[in-house]
């Protein structure tokens, strides 16, 4: 998974143009660390920790790509899995540089109207300065509003609302508000996407539960609407480490991104949680893996949540079909519907 060339280039180009100290290639390393610093402290609600244009850019270089593709993986799962849903608006809620929405408007064709709201002025001013370089119409004429979501009390109707890395920056009570308004606001759907931690996924979690008691119909990632199996501190693979509902989602590093971030590898895997919650019941997938697959020679094992709880499928090489499909299966991929869980072009 790469950002889009043009949102790479126009990153690239917004780093490079600076000349101030303040946003040196080593003012943007040193930022890019804090930011870093400050994720793996846990944020905590109500106190914005992008506070600096030096923060704004480090952003957009090296978490945009992440949130893009956490964005992207689960709006693609979205698609699959309601492929008769047809996505024309989208309401982005705490937006930052707009990445949830760039993902959509790669996942969905038919997206013609973007709405973002971001409580921090400056964001608003780089991500609409990104979003010009897109090829997507909607991007580039997109609707970008200056305001706290916590004084919001309702929302312009969008078919599909997104929280991207952004309910979890607000305190629970608040959220609760909040994404009861999102859910009045989505017409068609609302996804919920946090970071891959123990946090994150309470936070995910928490959603889930309400929107279902809301009336709505989780179509991803979950295969069904019951409590959450992996909630209760069950074990999976013996193991009860990261032991919470979560994924992987790969992106190459630009050399930016490097040059800011430092090490080796060309890649980075972006862990995150997320729900998509549907109006109207879509086909639950028959059973989402949720690790690595364990993969030896004659044989693949996959931890699975299914209707029936936490499943652990093994498949041999004699399972010609199945053991097809084994080879071709992922980490967060649907198991057991015979598809080959490949991207959607
Ligand atoms: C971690 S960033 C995520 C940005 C973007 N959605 C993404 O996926 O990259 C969280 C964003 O939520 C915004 N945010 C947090 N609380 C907010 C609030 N009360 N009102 C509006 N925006 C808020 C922050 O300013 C920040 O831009």
């Amino acid at each position: 998974m790469q950002l889009p060339f043009p949102l790479r280039q126009a990153i690239e180009h917004e780093a490079a143009r600076q000349n101030q100290p303040s946003l040196s290639q080593a003012a943007l390393s040193q930022a890019a660390a804090e930011l870093s610093q400050k994720y793996r402290e846990q944020i905590l609600p109500g106190k914005p920790f992008i506070s600096t244009d030096a923060h704004r850019l480090a952003y957009a270089a090296v978490r945009m790509p992440a949130t893009f593709a956490a964005s992207y993986a689960a709006l693609v799962e979205v698609h699959r899995l309601a492929s008769t849903l047809r996505i024309e608006s989208l309401l982005d809620l705490g937006a930052g540089t707009g990445a949830a929405s760039w993902a959509a408007a790669e996942v969905f064709d038919s997206l013609r109207q973007i709405t973002l709201i971001e409580q921090d002025r400056h964001l608003i001013e780089l991500g609409r300065k990104l979003a010009m370089a897109s090829e997507h119409q909607a991007l580039r004429s997109a609707d970008w509003q200056a305001a706290n979501l916590r004084m919001q009390t309702d929302f312009a109707l969008h078919d599909l609302v997104v929280c991207s890395y952004s309910i979890g920056e607000i305190e629970p009570a608040t959220a609760v508000r909040i994404l009861k308004a999102a859910w009045l606001a989505a017409r068609q759907v609302l996804v919920i996407i946090e970071p891959g931690t123990m946090k994150g996924s309470s936070a995910v979690l928490a959603a889930r539960n309400q929107l279902i008691e809301s009336g709505g119909f989780v179509a991803a990632p979950c295969p069904h609407q019951n409590a959450c199996p992996l909630a209760a501190g069950s074990e999976l693979d013996g193991k009860e480490a990261e032991n919470w509902c979560h994924f992987a989602a790969r992106f190459d590093r630009s050399p930016l991104h490097r040059r800011l971030k430092g090490g080796t590898l060309g890649y980075e895997d972006e862990k995150f949680s997320y729900v998509a919650v549907v109006k109207h019941a879509v086909q639950p997938a028959p059973a989402r893996v949720l690790r690595h697959p364990l993969r030896h020679a004659g044989y693949t094992r996959l931890q699975l949540c299914t209707e029936d709880g936490l499943q652990t499928v093994t498949v041999t090489k004699r399972d010609k079909q199945a053991w097809r499909q084994a080879r071709k299966t992922g980490w967060g991929d649907v198991w057991g519907d015979g598809s080959t869980n490949q991207p959607i072009e």
